[in-house]
């Protein structure tokens, strides 16, 4: 059954000049049929280099809008309409416009998990792989950073010289995951790592052996020598670590590290995209300018 719908989706494909980009938190059978398996940042930088008629976005909404943003020339389009990111709903951009009011002059660090709205009224744009190397590029010693306020408050903890004015945002699936969960691995997984994801609480990540954005968990892992590791953020990731890495031992922190969203997608969806073109991602024009010019900058760091 999957072998005949991989065939169908391959043709497709070709036929529409199409690219397949897959978050690493993705079903084994989508990042088995993307192009590229990545993560926001990757995915991000891929996007603003694509060459293809068609991007078809297997991940969250706002991930599919930065690629929208970047190629205004292309087609971008989603399996899965509904597949949001709860974070990302969780500021506005009429909120934000209310917190600069209140701190005029203080620049704007958004996390790429916004909508392009919400990134339109930012300066600068980050992602979990490079926040610290954004604010440090920014010269005021006051920030505002929205809208997760645990990547915040860890990429505070490595810029200690400035003062950071964190939205109360969060991921709901890396906000479940506790210390009691740290200290369990420990004990059933001695010899392992611990790899945390900075959307996880902040006394999480500071029990952490490492923290990293899930390409960083990947590139790490690669190069290390040892051989066990706890995955500390959502599931997804470890199908790649276990095809990359088949001498190595990847341990689950918990049953709750799951996002729903992301596993929306599945491979009916993608041939149905294909097949329909339907769920297009358009970003009205003064708004992409306006985001374009937060992602740009950020994109110029790395
Ligand atoms: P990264 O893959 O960039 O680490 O992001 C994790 C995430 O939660 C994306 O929604
Ligand atoms: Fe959003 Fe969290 Fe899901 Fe990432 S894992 S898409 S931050 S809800």
């Amino acid at each position: 059954m999957n072998e005949e719908m991989i065939g169908k989706i391959q043709k497709l494909k070709k036929k529409r000049q199409a690219v397949i980009l897959a978050h690493n938190y993705q079903l084994p059978e989508i990042q088995d049929i993307a192009d590229h398996v990545e993560d926001s940042l990757g995915l991000s930088i891929i996007a603003s280099k694509i060459e293809a008629k068609v991007i078809l976005f297997c991940g969250v909404l706002f991930m599919a809008e930065t690629a929208a943003i970047l190629n205004p020339d292309k087609i971008v389009v989603i399996p899965d309409p509904h597949a949001g990111c709860p974070m990302a709903d969780m500021i506005t951009s009429s909120a934000l416009l209310e917190l600069k009011a209140k701190h005029p002059g203080v620049p704007v660090v958004s996390y790429v998990n916004t909508t392009a709205d919400v990134k339109a009224e930012s300066d600068i744009c980050c992602t979990s792989a490079n926040s610290v190397k954004v604010v440090q590029s920014l010269k005021e010693p006051e920030i505002i950073f929205v809208p997760d306020k645990y990547l915040g408050a860890y990429t505070a903890k490595q810029v200690p010289d400035k003062n950071f004015i964190l939205w109360p945002g969060y991921c709901p699936t890396h906000a479940r995951i506790t210390i009691q969960d740290i200290k369990k691995a420990r004990e059933a997984h001695p010899k392992a790592e611990i790899l945390v994801h900075p959307e996880c609480p902040l006394e999480v990540s500071n029990a952490a052996d490492k923290v990293f954005s899930t390409g960083g968990m990947i590139r790490y892992i690669r190069e290390s020598k040892n051989n066990e590791f706890v995955i500390v953020t959502e599931e997804g990731i470890i199908y790649r670590l276990q095809k990359e890495n088949p001498g190595k031992l990847f341990y689950g922190i918990s049953d709750l590290a799951v996002c729903p969203n992301m596993k929306k997608n599945t491979l009916e969806k993608v041939l149905w995209e294909l097949e329909s073109l339907e769920h297009r991602v358009v970003v009205p024009e003064n708004i992409r300018l306006k985001a374009k010019q937060a992602i740009d900058r950020m994109l110029l760091l790395t």
